[in-house]
């Protein structure tokens, strides 16, 4: 009997600046094998990052770039991104804003995960000033990435309920164990094989 060679999947890169578990967390999503990505490559701005243990781990191709050169870095980024054919980028804690040009290249296929229920605290510190505002609730958004900052077509999120006692910490975790079930599913939402 021939073996039926199933669906390619989508060649991805994950962008990260630290910890990475929504890297690792996208990793084992994409070993599963009804997951419509497989992970190809690894970006970073930090060479520090905590996440590019994950590359020794799982044996995945990593590069680090300095963004503070922006320009430089995106354009030996994007050679990398070409020459490993890859077709969705997956920013998951990537502290660092790309370009307008950088994105073009990469029109409606890139991903990102923001810690707030957008369109409410785009940029940083979103859990401080949601606590600040006393807000009821927060939680966590996957969007599309456009040239305005947190700003694209959203495709999922969730909410999250703040106790009387958050406090950045608590609400950081309290949310992150969200993200890591929202991402992938905002991959199959997307991606997935009827
Ligand atoms: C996550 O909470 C992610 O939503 C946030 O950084 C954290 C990274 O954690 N991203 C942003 O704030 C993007 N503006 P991780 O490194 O453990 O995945």
């Amino acid at each position: 009997m021939v073996k039926s060679i199933g669906p390619k999947k989508i060649r991805t890169a994950v962008f990260i600046s630290g910890t990475g578990s929504n890297l690792k967390n996208l990793i084992k999503f994409s070993l599963k094998k009804k997951s419509p990505i497989e992970i190809i490559l690894i970006i970073s701005n930090n060479p520090k990052a905590k996440g590019l243990e994950y590359s020794k781990i799982y044996k995945i191709k990593k590069k680090i770039y300095n963004y503070n050169k922006k320009k430089i870095s995106e354009t030996k980024t994007l050679k990398d991104l070409k020459s490993n054919d890859i077709n969705l980028i997956c920013l998951a804690g990537f502290m660092k804003i790309l370009s307008k040009d950088f994105i073009n290249n990469f029109k409606g296929k890139i991903l990102n995960i923001h810690p707030s229920l957008l369109p409410k605290y785009k940029g940083l510190n979103t859990h401080d000033r949601a606590i600040h505002n006393k807000e009821k609730y927060s939680g966590c958004t996957v969007h599309l990435v456009n040239s305005k900052l947190d700003s694209g077509k959203i495709i999922l999120q969730k909410k999250v309920k703040l106790s009387k006692k958050e406090t950045v910490s608590s609400l950081q975790k309290k949310i992150l164990k969200h993200e890591h079930i929202l991402y992938p599913k905002a991959i199959s939402k997307l991606f997935a094989n009827p």
